[in-house]
């Protein structure tokens, strides 16, 4: 292993480093208070900004079986910071993207119309979108493959069956080599699936069921993102958004809410804890409900990360303030205000003091859940790693850039549609983590470091943080014999290492040309049709 050139991000790091276990006197010099350039009153203090929450994006036309979209992938300007005018990209012109609502059991259509510009403003690279519904068991086709790539004035019908689950999901985009550029230009938002099971429960819903994606980001002089991803490291920024707002501050009732916290990052990690210590309960992860929901004071959200949260605000007096605290993860830079995520301002009684509860067993296991280690026919072995040249990410010392070279066909497994496996995931650095996310399964986490997962993580999963030097255990299940085949890929999710090039690809079952991830869908640059 070579050593990487020392970035500025190293030097970062070497200052925090000093600052929380040293105090070493150099500490100031290397600066970590922020990274925006723009003059500092431009940034609001934090929590002075109200909360707001994405709409509801409406459908075209729904029919029996499917209910159709149509989403816009467009420059606009929009007010990050109040008063600053920041050239963003956006699913429908908002960062984040409107919320997509599903229902398990029918099927959306949702239209991706690519109406980006030929290049990026500062950038200067083409900016070819894919688009991946991340939760979802898609086909190949239509499950947002590197490689798929939707041209600037091209577009592109995705289907997507609902078949799982309830649960938090995510659409956001997936371009290769340029993943984490267009997500922090604001390509990113929620997708929820509803079901019978999440629908009968008296947790908190409507009003009360709040998305919560989270991301970090930085400021050029003159308002723009400042883009920095630290030789391929990863992007930090000073300025904590949730739903697109710096800090902001909600107002709540004295009720129970449930959170739906998504980590859109590109590559900060967060340990979120209530700044009064109160505890919480984790309801549901990536793949949906827990089976008996997890009380906790904290909880670590790696990039991609889902975890749907209950906070009862009933005991708080009215007038007082609670921030979510980011206590921060290792190898993720922290500045003068990424320890504070939002605040929440106790308004008074509840106004619907319906749907306030939350049962001790939430739903029948999940069959992620369900599986035992005794099932599993093949373990396999996936080492992360910096390899070669510096800033190059591999996993077992392969690149997606080995995959693009044999024509999309190496593999790092072959499952049968089916088949149970134990996927042990390795990160020997001591100076990274990797949340890996593997595309079509969920996943039980069955131990990390040899011991059981975290309170929070003891549920479906679709996404796992590999700390530094830790070796984590999954368990899942591959399709089934009438579900989806094809090749599916693997990265992790932290995007610079994604982009340049920790990702693999594998095949369940067959490889058809009715499902080739490239081919069997393309985008098309003729007029669309009616949706
Ligand atoms: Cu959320 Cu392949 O990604
Ligand atoms: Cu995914
Ligand atoms: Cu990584």
């Amino acid at each position: 292993m070579s050593a990487p050139a020392v970035s500025r991000r190293d030097l970062l790091k070497i200052g925090a480093l000093g600052a929380a276990a040293l105090a070493i006197p150099w500490q100031g010099v290397l600066s970590a208070k922020s990274a925006s350039r723009i003059a500092s009153n431009k940034i609001p203090r934090p929590y002075t900004v109200p909360f707001a929450v994405p709409p509801v994006l409406r459908a075209v036309r729904s029919d029996a079986t499917t209910d159709y979209y149509r989403v816009v992938q467009r420059p606009f300007v929009g007010q990050i910071l109040p008063g600053v005018q920041t050239p963003l990209w956006g699913y429908e012109g908002m960062v984040p993207g409107p919320t997509i609502k599903a229902t398990r059991g029918r099927r959306t259509i949702v239209r991706q119309v690519n109406a980006l510009p030929a290049v990026h403003p500062t950038l200067g690279y083409t900016p070819w979108t894919s688009t991946h519904l991340h939760g979802m068991p898609s086909e190949p086709q239509y499950d947002g493959y590197a490689g798929d790539n939707s041209m600037p004035g091209q577009w592109k019908d995705y289907v997507y069956p609902n078949s799982c689950e309830a649960r938090t999901l995510w659409y956001h985009d997936h371009g290769v080599h340029h993943t984490a550029e267009n997500v922090y230009m604001g390509l990113a938002g929620q997708y929820h699936v509803s079901d019978p099971v999440e629908a009968a429960l008296p947790i908190p819903r409507g009003a009360y069921d709040v998305p919560l994606t989270i991301g970090d980001v930085a400021f050029a002089e003159n308002g723009s993102l400042l883009w920095d991803d630290n030789s391929h490291s990863g992007v930090y920024g000073d300025v904590i958004l949730v739903n697109g707002r710096p800090w902001p501050t909600m107002r709540v009732e004295q009720r129970k809410y449930r959170f739906r916290i998504l980590n859109a990052s590109i590559a900060r990690g967060y340990r979120l804890r209530l700044s009064n210590g109160q505890p919480f309960q984790v309801i549901a992860t990536d793949g949906g409900l827990m089976s008996a929901p997890q009380t906790v004071t904290q909880i670590t959200v790696g990039m991609a990360e889902r975890y749907e949260i209950v906070v009862d605000f009933a005991a708080i007096t009215a007038g007082q303030k609670i921030q979510l605290v980011n206590l921060g993860v290792n190898n993720a830079v922290d500045y003068d205000h990424t320890g504070k995520v939002m605040q929440f301002e106790v308004s008074g009684p509840a106004t619907d003091t319906r749907n306030n509860s939350v049962p001790a067993t939430l739903a029948p296991p999940h069959p992620a859940m369900a599986l035992t280690a005794g099932m599993s026919t093949a373990t396999r072995r996936m080492r992360l790693e910096r390899t070669g040249e510096p800033g190059l990410w591999s996993i077992n010392g392969k690149t997606w850039k080995d995959v693009e070279d044999g024509e999309y066909e190496p593999l790092f497994a072959r499952v049968d549609p089916g088949a149970v496996e134990i996927w042990e995931v390795e990160n020997r650095s001591g100076g990274w983590f990797h949340p890996l996310h593997i595309h079509l399964v969920d996943f039980q986490v069955l131990s990390r470091n040899g011991r059981p997962p975290r309170p929070e993580e003891r549920g479906p999963k679709d996404v796992v943080y590999v700390g530094e030097n830790e070796t984590v255990r999954l368990l899942m299940r591959f399709s089934s014999p009438d579900g989806p085949h094809g090749r599916y890929m693997v990265h992790c999710h932290n995007l610079s290492h994604e982009d340049h090039d920790m990702m693999t690809q594998f095949q369940v079952g067959a490889h058809d040309p009715d499902c080739d991830p490239i081919h069997a869908a393309p985008p098309s640059s003729a007029p669309e049709p009616a949706l």
